[in-house]
């Protein structure tokens, strides 16, 4: 089964179609003015989009919390146009150089560079406009919002943590953490986070959403990985072991070394979300992926005996 679809069938059928009605008007929004080429480029990146995960996140734990579902939807949007604009630039050649993403020929190859990079940059720019115009967000939680969008994907976050994936001189596991990190476990730290600023959480609460999204973040990355190596082209819907030659920390590791490092991010996780206010949906958000990653735990177990 396509591992879009198995998130699809257990994670919030409800806000999906929400959230994607948000982002069809916010595509509106852009046709008015963008040119007609660029148009086309950013709608084919983003429609209709991959499993939506950061966007759930946000609106599944505002609702939790008790915040506006209709601002938690936008930030939703905005986190996946970021989120996209990150894939975009991950699959041009001079990056991973992938020719399929979310099952189609990846941007680049669809529309050349030049147009890819032009898409990218310009919905990376659109999701700050998003959040700067949330109708029920007053001024200091909108800024609350942008101030946390850039860390995660600004010069000390993604982009960083994208250059030391592409860079190479990841000895140990602490070199792999600290650049999964960055990649890719902040910006679904900032989904959290942007749930308990639409709710207007205390302190507290904030630190214990913020943690939860980090942790989830890096067993999301690490299982990423994992299915780079064992899953198949049809099951993740972009091109199989692209990144073999990144992995050497996976291969040289042992089963029960990836599975203690997975449960090191995925129980402290567990542990954060029970008995809070977003305990329901974060366990949602758990579920599909421990039970991916014990198939894909398996079938890694058979690669290594072969
Ligand atoms: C892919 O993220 C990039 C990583 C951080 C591993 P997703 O697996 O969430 O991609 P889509 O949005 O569903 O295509
Ligand atoms: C990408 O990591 C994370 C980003 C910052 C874009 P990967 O390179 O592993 O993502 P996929 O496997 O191409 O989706
Ligand atoms: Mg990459
Ligand atoms: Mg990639
Ligand atoms: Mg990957």
């Amino acid at each position: 089964m396509r591992i879009s679809e198995f998130y699809g069938e257990r994670l919030f059928p409800e806000y999906r179609e929400q959230i994607r009605g948000v982002l069809d008007s916010v595509l509106k929004d852009i046709e008015k003015e963008a040119h007609p080429d660029i148009f086309e480029t950013i709608r084919y990146a983003c429609e209709p989009g991959g499993k939506l995960l950061r966007a759930l996140m946000v609106v599944s734990f505002t609702k939790a919390q008790g915040g506006p579902l209709s601002d938690a939807l936008l930030c939703g949007v905005a986190l996946e146009l970021m989120h996209t604009a990150s894939l975009i630039l991950d699959d041009l050649p001079s990056m991973d150089n992938a020719q399929i993403r979310r099952g189609k020929p990846s941007c680049h190859q669809a529309f050349g560079e030049a147009r890819a990079i032009l898409a990218a940059v310009a919905l990376i720019n659109h999701a700050y406009t998003i959040l700067g115009k949330l109708p029920k967000t007053d001024a200091s939680g909108k800024i609350r919002l942008v101030r946390e969008l850039a860390h995660a994907v600004g010069p000390s976050g993604l982009i960083s943590g994208q250059w030391m994936d592409l860079h190479g001189e990841l000895e140990t596991f602490k070199d792999v953490e600290r650049m999964h990190y960055k990649k890719t476990a902040l910006l679904f730290e900032c989904a959290s986070i942007f749930s308990a600023i639409l709710a207007e959480e205390n302190e507290v609460a904030c630190m214990c959403l913020r943690k939860f999204g980090a942790r989830f973040g890096m067993a999301f990355q690490l299982l990423d990985d994992l299915l780079d190596l064992v899953a198949s082209e049809e099951e993740i819907e972009k091109p199989a072991q692209q990144d073999i030659q990144k992995l050497g920390y996976l291969q040289h590791a042992s089963p029960d070394e990836i599975d203690a490092q997975f449960h090191k991010y995925f129980d402290e996780a567990f542990r954060l979300a029970t008995g809070s206010q977003w305990s329901e949906p974060a366990v949602q958000f758990l579920e599909p992926l421990i039970q991916i990653f014990e198939e894909m735990l398996k079938r890694f177990r058979t690669l290594k005996a072969t």
